[in-house]
């Protein structure tokens, strides 16, 4: 009886393996996804050898970008391609048929190439156009020292696509090895093993041995150079700001030994910024190996080092762990902002820890506030179909995200959920995972394994915020927010209240004014604190928003706001500036200011600003 079974056990066992062996076994299975035509589960790319050159004088990028695949017995294979110039195609060395099919405003094209059931390798020639999306080519002035052109390249969330030819899916894994040809006197840097000093004939060679997703491709080119901060960590920056992006930048080692600390080893040996020029469209963009960074966290005081905590976060959250779809978007961001605190609790205890949760928990509430129209848009996992998925990097991913992570942390406590996430990381290193994944993982690992109960779904899969959210407590903006109060009601500054602020307590000193504070009392306050001309520019950015909302026009700050809105490109801070004038019924003098600002944004930021305050190109 026992031996029959056993039998008929094996058997059932024998035939669901051969028919799994109808798909190639080494392939993992790819789930549906809206952004991107490729067709994985029937050919993927595993290797990308990317051959090109840098025109500058043309503003092209041109050469050939080959890869390794996997075919499953298809006779085609479909790249993503965004206003692509495509030459010719090749199938292990061999002209092959290709052709572009419609083109999606969102997606651009799906580049189909012919096949047979053996192909190892496709090799597609290839030029950028100047529609390109990711690549931002800068001239001399826009640099720090107007000396040379720049060329930077932004990867996430689809516009991988516009510079390579390739399956643009965070789902797809590949390594890359590049040469890449750039005039004799710039230096070029790769999301990859990096030179530090220039190379005199400009020919560069890459390789990055870890398989990442192609969002996270990158390529930058200019005049920089390199300063090492520990043996794994260092800066690359112009001349003149090197020194101080290193000083500014020179906890970044004990940063990683305390990101290690928490949740295990760093798993791209080096960790590498390099600050890019004020039109660079995000604060950071977590390039593996190599972070891209705004120069606008250069205060002087490394008081908006917590960029650079996020963005190593995010070699675990994200680039280690990626999100399988932009709808799960809040499996990169949303832990990658609960990391990012527990390293800036590590390193500089509790008390900044939260005032930076604080600020956050402040972004989420004005986020929902402006989606109190569009609840959907609220909830973590999102649905963006048809929708570029730019429409869901906002704070509901990062800061809603962060609360749920909190609460829960708060709810199993620490030592448990610590244990969790480092599971959590150590199992599906280098691999992707959608938020039903997650939380299959969540149940069975921490909350079955405790008997714990935990309104996860509601977190997930509801709009706005449960009810159990983590009180997030900060005396110290408690004290800045009765200051506030003191200086309204009695119409006097007392400069010893503020003397030991951080830029923490300033921002949210300047973004709890009270609704009906007069413009008086912005006059009295900048005359004695002067933040139309701070140099740290998030207090800067925040004080001209509440200029704008007020109408305070003194200390010249209508120049300072333009000057800002021309140099800066941080796609967070210009949006914020504009979306203040538009709510004020001023987007007439936003417009003014835009057209002389536009030309130095980049795409992401330029396209942003069109729709937000209806600019037409033409
Ligand atoms: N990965 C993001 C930037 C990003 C998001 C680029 C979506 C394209 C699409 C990066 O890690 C980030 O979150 N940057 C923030 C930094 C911050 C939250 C500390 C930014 O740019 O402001
Ligand atoms: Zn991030």
């Amino acid at each position: 009886m026992k031996k029959t079974l056993l039998l008929l056990v094996s058997l059932i066992l024998f035939i669901s393996s051969c028919s799994n062996n109808n798909k190639n076994e080494s392939m993992p299975s790819y789930i549906e996804e809206s952004h991107s035509f490729s067709q994985p589960n029937d050919a993927a790319i595993t290797h990308l050898d990317l051959d090109i050159n840098v025109d500058f004088d043309n503003e092209i990028i041109h050469g050939k970008a080959s890869y390794l695949i996997n075919n499953n017995d298809a006779s085609e294979i479909i790249l993503d391609s965004k206003f692509l110039d495509i030459e010719n195609v090749q199938a292990d060395g061999n002209d092959t048929s290709f052709s572009l099919g419609d083109f999606d405003e969102q997606l651009g094209n799906p580049l189909k190439i012919e096949i047979k059931k053996n192909t190892k390798r496709i090799t597609i020639f290839y030029k950028t156009t100047h529609k390109t999306e990711a690549l931002q080519w800068l001239n001399p002035q826009q640099t720090a020292d107007k000396k040379h052109p720049f060329l930077f390249t932004q990867g996430q969330a689809i516009l991988t696509r516009t510079w390579i030819p390739i399956q643009d899916s965070p789902q797809i894994r590949i390594t890359y090895n590049a040469k890449v040809k750039v005039p004799s006197n710039l230096m070029a840097v790769m999301s990859a093993e990096n030179p530090k000093t220039k190379i005199p004939n400009g020919a560069y060679t890459f390789k990055m041995a870890q398989p990442i997703s192609p969002y996270l491709i990158a390529l930058a080119v200019g005049d920089f150079d390199y300063k090492a901060i520990s043996d794994r960590t260092g800066i690359y920056a112009e001349k003149s700001i090197l020194d101080k992006a290193h000083y500014e930048f020179s906890d970044m080692e004990n940063m990683v030994a305390s990101a290690e600390k928490l949740y295990g080893k760093y798993a791209w040996e080096q960790f590498d910024v390099i600050v890019l020029p004020p039109s660079f469209p995000f604060g950071g963009m977590e390039n593996p190996r190599l972070t891209f960074a705004t120069p606008t966290v250069i205060a002087g005081d490394k008081s908006l080092t917590s960029l650079i905590a996020h963005e190593l976060a995010h070699s675990w959250s994200g680039n280690l762990v990626t999100n399988a779809t932009w709808n799960d978007f809040w499996l990169n961001e949303g832990f990658t902002v609960y990391f990012e605190m527990r390293i800036m609790e590590a390193l500089y205890g509790k008390d900044r820890a939260n005032m930076l949760a604080k600020i956050g928990r402040q972004d989420l509430e004005e986020e929902l506030e402006g989606f109190k129209d569009a609840p959907n848009d609220t909830k973590l996992k999102l649905n963006l179909k048809d929708r570029n998925p730019d429409d869901g990097m906002n704070s509901i991913a990062y800061d809603k995200g962060y609360l749920f992570l909190r609460t829960l942390e708060e709810t199993v406590g620490r030592e448990k959920f610590d244990a969790f996430l480092k599971n959590y990381f150590q199992t599906h290193a280098f691999s992707t995972i959608n938020t039903e994944k997650f939380i299959d993982f969540l149940n069975t690992n921490l909350l079955e394994k405790y008997s714990i109960t935990f309104n996860t779904n509601e977190w997930v899969y509801e709009a706005g915020v449960p009810s159990n959210q983590s009180i997030i407590v900060s005396d110290k903006f408690e004290t800045v927010e009765k200051t506030i109060q003191q200086f309204v009601k009695t119409n006097t500054v007392d400069k010893a209240l503020t003397k030991d602020w951080t830029t923490q307590e300033w921002v949210h000193f300047v973004r709890n004014f009270p609704s009906d504070i007069k413009t008086e009392h912005l006059a009295m306050i900048d005359e004695a604190f002067n933040l139309t001309n701070s140099n740290n520019s998030y207090i800067a950015m925040v004080w001209y928003e509440q200029a704008i909302n007020h109408d305070y026009h003194g200390n010249n700050i209508d120049t300072k706001i333009e000057d800002f809105l021309i140099k800066v490109g941080r796609r967070w801070y210009v949006s914020t500036i504009y979306k203040a004038f538009k709510r004020n019924n001023k987007t007439d003098e936003a417009l003014a200011i835009y057209t002389k600002a536009r030309p130095n944004y980049h795409a992401v930021t330029a396209n942003t600003i069109d729709a937000l305050l209806g600019y037409n190109q033409d």
